[in-house]
């Protein structure tokens, strides 16, 4: 008689200030793999974000509302901990360039150390997405430069807002 496995966690942790379509893509790739993947929103980080936290988890509620096995939560202190809460077994990252590779590997490699249980998964956006990065994509909307296809729809909403009330 085989036994049932339990089902296979994984966590997606981010800043997501805001949300980008090189995120969008990175879950969906990972709805696909895994039975479960939760997006995991860190709170109270020492800088300060364009979007509030609760404005972070409600795009990214928006956008996965038809993606059940999607979840959105927020979480602090160590990430190793907040994932065995959860019961998760993996951690996705996404890896958009070689730029990405040294800092990810360390976290990668810190996260084993504290916690050997649990894997790190990295996956590739698709190509058009790769140089997409939230940062940049602030910078380049503030300075009234064109988004458009980078940011789900309710980000470059919400964007625009916020420039028209910075004046
Ligand atoms: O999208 P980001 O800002 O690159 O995400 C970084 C994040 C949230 C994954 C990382 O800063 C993190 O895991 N922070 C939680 C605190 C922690 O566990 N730090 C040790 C990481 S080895």
């Amino acid at each position: 008689m085989t036994q049932a496995r339990s089902p296979r966690i994984a966590i997606y942790p981010g800043s997501f200030d805001p949300l980008t379509n090189g995120h969008v893509d990175i879950i969906e790739r990972g709805a696909r793999i895994f039975d479960s993947i939760v997006v995991a929103v860190l709170a109270n980080a020492d800088k300060k974000p364009l979007f509030s936290e609760g404005e972070r988890v409600q795009i990214i509620r928006d956008v996965f509302k038809d993606h059940p096995n999607v979840q959105v939560d927020t979480f602090d202190g160590l990430l190793v901990e907040y994932a065995q809460r959860k019961n998760a077994s993996v951690i996705v990252r996404g890896l958009r360039a070689i730029s990405d590779f040294e800092y990810e590997f360390q976290m990668a490699l810190m996260n084993r150390h504290l916690a050997p249980g649990l894997e790190t998964v990295f996956m590739m956006p698709a190509e058009q997405y790769t140089y997409i990065s939230s940062r940049l994509i602030k910078e380049v909307f503030m300075l009234n430069g064109e988004i458009d296809g980078l940011v789900p729809k309710t980000v470059e909403e919400r964007l625009h807002a916020k420039r028209a009330k910075k004046g």
